[in-house]
Order: structure tokens, then sequence, then C-alpha cells
């Protein structure tokens, strides 16, 4: 575990580079720090490896002040990739993954092994590229290399700055989708500094939006897309984002709250004058008014009013259909659409799972509405600028 306490740093003259930073990053996350150029992502990181000292505060790992620790010792604990790479040019890319394990004085069988298996890892096959140089290798190619050498002496933490910003985009996706597996193969404590929204997006267990030295919301990307704390971060994000991930959009998200609903002791001409008022045709039947938890019975659409429905003495309970799907607020938004879709359906309630409470309502129209107020923000953002 990596604290941070009112962590600051100023140098003459600039005070405030970081700005009395609170914030703790739990063993096996991936943090990321995203924020505009010159707002301190650098200065913060490089604090952990005490590659800068801090003017104030400190910083803890695993309770400990490393202000305390050997900052040799602790930088050859902690993984490190940088923009540009920062392999030595005249070492083979073997050499460069071993180094901390020569300077650590592991024998070179050991380092030799470790180094392969670390670029199988990384998606290079040892044999081909373990004694060329690095001008031998693409950009992509050494990135994987400075990952692989972070990894070399299995550190239990990771500090990337924009380690993916000098590649074409299309080898910068590979490189975050190998970055995710490996991660889930090894769970570092990782802090990934990038200016890029969407790739802080699909990597981060959370993300911490830093402006002028501070942090301005430190959240899970869920919650960053969906509750930004204030414009600068709902700017940040951009309107657009939330769907370009549907995957995180879930059904409590789209749906309408008070959908309209009718007690199960109720008439068939009552249910219509319900319709007509709601201006719908379909009500979900419940066992209680809407001051109380009402728990989901059946539905009620024209087609269970039609013909012997109509008969005056019939109740909700006795017409309605009982077997009608459901979703609860936790299911995607991709799954809902998936139902609505095979099913054939124009309405969809969302229910609380444990006491099978109706919470809400989904409809073809509210799916719309949604989709189309967002396009339509972001077009008006577009002209804004
Ligand atoms: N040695 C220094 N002396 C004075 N000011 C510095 C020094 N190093 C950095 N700064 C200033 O501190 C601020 C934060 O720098 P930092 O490198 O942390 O930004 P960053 O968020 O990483 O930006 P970028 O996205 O451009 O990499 C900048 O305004 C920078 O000019
Ligand atoms: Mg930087």
């Amino acid at each position: 575990m990596i604290e941070f306490k009112k962590l600051s740093k100023s140098y003459d003259g600039k005070t405030n580079i970081v700005d009395r930073l609170d914030m703790t990053i739990n063993d096996g996350e991936l943090v990321v720090l995203i924020g505009e150029s010159g707002c301190g992502k650098t200065t913060t990181m490089k604090m952990i490896n005490r590659l800068i000292e801090p003017s104030g505060g400190e910083i803890l790992i695993d309770g400990k002040n490393i202000l305390e620790m050997n900052p040799i010792q602790l930088r050859r604990n902690i993984g490190y990739v940088i923009q540009k790479v920062g392999l030595m040019p005249h070492m083979s890319v073997g050499d460069n993954i071993e180094l901390v394990a020569y300077l650590k004085n592991w024998d070179k069988e050991k380092r030799r092994a470790r180094s392969r298996e670390l670029l199988k890892l990384v998606n290079l096959e040892p044999d081909q590229y373990i004694d060329r140089y690095p001008n031998e290798l693409s950009g992509g190619q050494q990135q994987r290399v400075g990952v692989a050498r972070a990894l070399a002496v299995n550190p239990d933490i990771i500090l990337m700055d924009e380690p993916f910003s000098a590649v074409d985009p299309i080898t910068r996706e590979t490189l975050q989708e190998e970055l995710i597996k490996l991660q889930s193969e090894v769970r570092k404590t990782i802090v990934f500094v990038t200016h890029d929204m969407d790739e802080a997006l699909k990597l981060g267990d959370k993300i911490a939006v830093m402006q002028g030295g501070k942090i301005i919301q430190y959240d899970s990307p869920e919650k960053i897309l969906k509750e930004p704390v204030n414009d600068y971060v709902e700017y940040f994000v951009g309107k657009d984002k939330l769907w370009k991930s549907p995957e995180m959009l879930y059904a409590r998200d789209i749906m309408q709250k008070r959908p309209a609903v009718v007690l199960e002791h109720r008439t068939p001409a009552y249910a219509l004058e319900v319709m007509r008022k709601r201006d719908t045709d379909f009500l979900v039947v419940v066992d209680a008014p809407y001051d109380q938890p009402q728990k989901m019975l059946g539905v009620v659409t024209p087609k269970e009013l039609k013909g012997k429905g109509m008969v005056e003495n019939n109740r909700m309970i006795d017409i309605m259909r009982k077997d009608y799907p459901t979703v609860t607020e936790r299911t995607s938004m991709v799954k809902v659409l998936n139902i609505m879709k095979q099913e054939r359906l124009h309405y969809i309630p969302v229910i609380e799972e444990e006491k099978n409470l109706l919470v809400g309502l989904i409809t073809h129209g509210s799916i719309v509405n949604i989709i189309t107020d967002a396009l339509v923000d972001s077009e008006v953002e577009k002209e804004a600028l």
C-alpha cells in the first residue's frame, strides 16, 4: 500500500507544484494519474521512488516512511518505465532487462532465465530478441523491453510515466491489452501516468484526475464517467465517452424511476384510466402503493385487458401476465438491449435483486432519449470549441 499524506512539492519561486495530496493506493491496484500538461503528474510519481524529494508531507509504503529508507535500495524495489524507454543503447536486450538483477548480484544463469521468462511475458520471442540491441527494435518492441525490465526483480510497485505515448495508436492498443493481461497475471501495484482519458478508462482500477498540483477526483472509472465532481472533470472526460463505453452502463443508469403501476385488486376500467393518465400502454402490477416498497407481481398491457379481460369484476391479479422478463439494476445496458431485442419487448421492469422490489422501468423511449441527449451534447460541445 502506498499512502500520500499532505504530500507537497515546491521549487524556488514556484509553490504548490504538488499541493498537499492525500491519497491511498492499495496493493494490486492500477491507479492512473491523469491531467493536463504541467499539473504535477511526473513530479508526484517521481517522489514515490525519490527521484524527487518532497518539500512537505510524507509517503508511506506499507506503513513505512520512505524518507527514512535508503533511496538506492528503495528504487531497486520499484520498477520504473518512462516515456522514452531509457534502454541502454550499447547493451543487448537481455543485458538491459538484467541490469538491476545484476546490481543485486543475482548469478548469471538465474538472470538469463528470468529475462527469457519476462520476454515471453511481454510477447517477444526470447531466442529472437535477447541478443539484439535497442536500435534494432521498433518503438513498440522497445516499450515491451522497458516493461520487462521494470518487472525484472519482481518489484511490488511499478511506476509507468506515459509509457505508451511514443508509439502509434495501433501498437498502443496492443500494449494496453498486453498490460491488462500481464497485470491479471502478476497483480502489481501500478501507478500509471497518462493524459489520454481513453487509456485511463481502459487500464485504471482507479483514476486520479489532477489539476494544478491537486487531486480533483479519485474514483473508479465508472464513477468518473457517471459522476464527475465538477465541470473540469466532465470536460476532461468528454461527454460522449460514456457512450463509447456501453459496458459501463447499467440498467439503473437508463431506467425511469417511477414507472406506471397498478395495484393487484384494481379493475380493468381503473387500469385503462391509469394508462390514459400516464400515457402508456404498459403497467406493472404491484402489491403496495408508491409510498411503500412495491413487489412486482406481473404486468398488464392492452392485450390482457382485451376481450374477457375487460369483464368488470376481474382483478389485475387474475388477468396479468406473470412470467414477464425483468432485469436487475446491475444488468449491463448491452444485455438489456439484447433481451429486449430477442424477446421483442418495448418495456422491461428493473427489479431489486433481494426482495424482488420494483425499482424502475426501461422503455425503448428512455433509451432513445438518453442516446439522443448524449449525441446532441457532444455536437454542441464540438461547436463550442
Ligand atoms: N526542476 C524544476 N524546477 C522548477 N519547476 C519545475 C521543475 N520540474 C518541474 N517543474 C514544474 O512543475 C510543474 C509540474 O511538472 P510535471 O513534470 O510534474 O508535470 P506533468 O503533469 O508530468 O506534465 P506533462 O504531462 O507535460 O508531463 C510544471 O509546471 C513544471 O514546469
Ligand atoms: Mg510528465
